[in-house]
C-alpha cells in the first residue's frame, strides 16, 4: 500500500502516552507539516500555542472540568444553546468527566498544541486541514495524537485566554495532544457511507 494511504488508514486517536518528551525539532517538524495544509485564499490563518509544561496542562485540564460543571449546574439555561444536553447519556458522561480525579481531558500527554485563528469565514476549515496534517505527520514518526474538542470550553474563561496569549478576535480552532503511544487501539471498522455516483 502507498505510504500516505497506509498512514491515513492506520492512524488512531491515542489516549495513553508514555512519560517521554517529544524533542523540540520533532514538534517543529509536526507544526511545519501543518503549515503545508490547504487554506481558503491561501490565508494560512493558523497560529500555534505549544504547551509542554506539565503544571499548565494540568491546570487547563482542571479548568475545562470546571467549565463542564458550570454548564451541568445550569443545564436548563444551556439546553437552549446545546440541544445535546437533552441526552441523558451524554449528561452522565459529562458528569463523570467533570468529577474525575484523572486527566481525562488531555490524558497526561506531554504536549498540547492549540491551533488558533481569527474569527473569519473558512478559517476553521483551513485549521482543521492543518490539524489533520499534524496528526498524520506525527503518526508517520511514531507519535500518537488525539483532537481534544473539550478544549473549546477554555474560551469561556477570558483570564485563561489571556494567560495563553490568545489575541483578541481569535478563537481556539483545534486542540491536539501528542505523545509516544503507550497503547494503540485496534484498527477501526469504517461504517459504510452514502456515496452517490453520477
Ligand atoms: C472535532 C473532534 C473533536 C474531538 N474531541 C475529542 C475529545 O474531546 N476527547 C477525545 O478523547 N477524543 C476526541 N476526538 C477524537 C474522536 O473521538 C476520534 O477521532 C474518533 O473516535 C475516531 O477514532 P480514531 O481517531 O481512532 O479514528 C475528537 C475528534 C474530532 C475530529
Amino acid at each position: 500500500m502507498n505510504e500516505v494511504i497506509k498512514c491515513i488508514k492506520e492512524r488512531r486517536s491515542i489516549r495513553n502516552f508514555l512519560d517521554k518528551k517529544i524533542p523540540k525539532e520533532i514538534i517543529e517538524e509536526i507544526i511545519e507539516a501543518g503549515k503545508y495544509a490547504p487554506s481558503a485564499e491561501d490565508r494560512q490563518p493558523w497560529k500555534f500555542i505549544v504547551v509542554t509544561k506539565k503544571e499548565l496542562i494540568q491546570e487547563l485540564s482542571n479548568e475545562i472540568k470546571k467549565q463542564i460543571k458550570r454548564i451541568l449546574d445550569k443545564k436548563r439555561k444551556w439546553k437552549k444553546k446545546f440541544k445535546e444536553l437533552e441526552d441523558e447519556r451524554l449528561v452522565l458522561f459529562l458528569k463523570a468527566i467533570a468529577n474525575s480525579k484523572e486527566d481525562v481531558i488531555f490524558y497526561n500527554a506531554p504536549l498540547v498544541i492549540f491551533i488558533i485563528c481569527e474569527d473569519e469565514i473558512f478559517n476553521d476549515e483551513s485549521c482543521a486541514c492543518c490539524a489533520q496534517n499534524m496528526m498524520l505527520s506525527a503518526w508517520s514518526m511514531g507519535i500518537g495524537s488525539c483532537w481534544i474538542g473539550f478544549a473549546k470550553f477554555l474560551e469561556a474563561n477570558e483570564e485563561v485566554m489571556e494567560r495563553l496569549e490568545i489575541p483578541e478576535g481569535h478563537h481556539i480552532s483545534a486542540c491536539i495532544v501528542f505523545g509516544y503511544p503507550a497503547k494503540v487501539p485496534k484498527a477501526t471498522i469504517r461504517k459504510p457511507t452514502f456515496i452517490k455516483w453520477f
